[in-house]
């Protein structure tokens, strides 16, 4: 559970990032995360950096063309 206040979990956040939601605030205002105590946000983060580094590694499959 990345945000307990929210209930929000990182395969949600994951979720809405893969949907190009990738800012806080966004995902925020949609999940209710960092609304409450804001005790993730520094969690809430480091996991947006995170999927950040993984979506650079793995770009979207069929972007590019042989
Ligand atoms: S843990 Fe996310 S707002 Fe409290």
């Amino acid at each position: 559970m990345l945000c307990p206040c929210s209930g929000t979990r990182k395969s949600k956040i994951l979720a809405l990032y893969q949907q190009g939601v990738t800012d806080l605030e966004s995902i925020s205002l949609r999940t209710g995360a960092c609304s409450g105590c804001g005790g993730c946000e520094a969690d809430m983060l480091a996991f947006l950096a995170e999927c950040a580094e993984a979506a650079a590694e793995a770009p979207i499959s069929g972007a590019g063309r042989a």
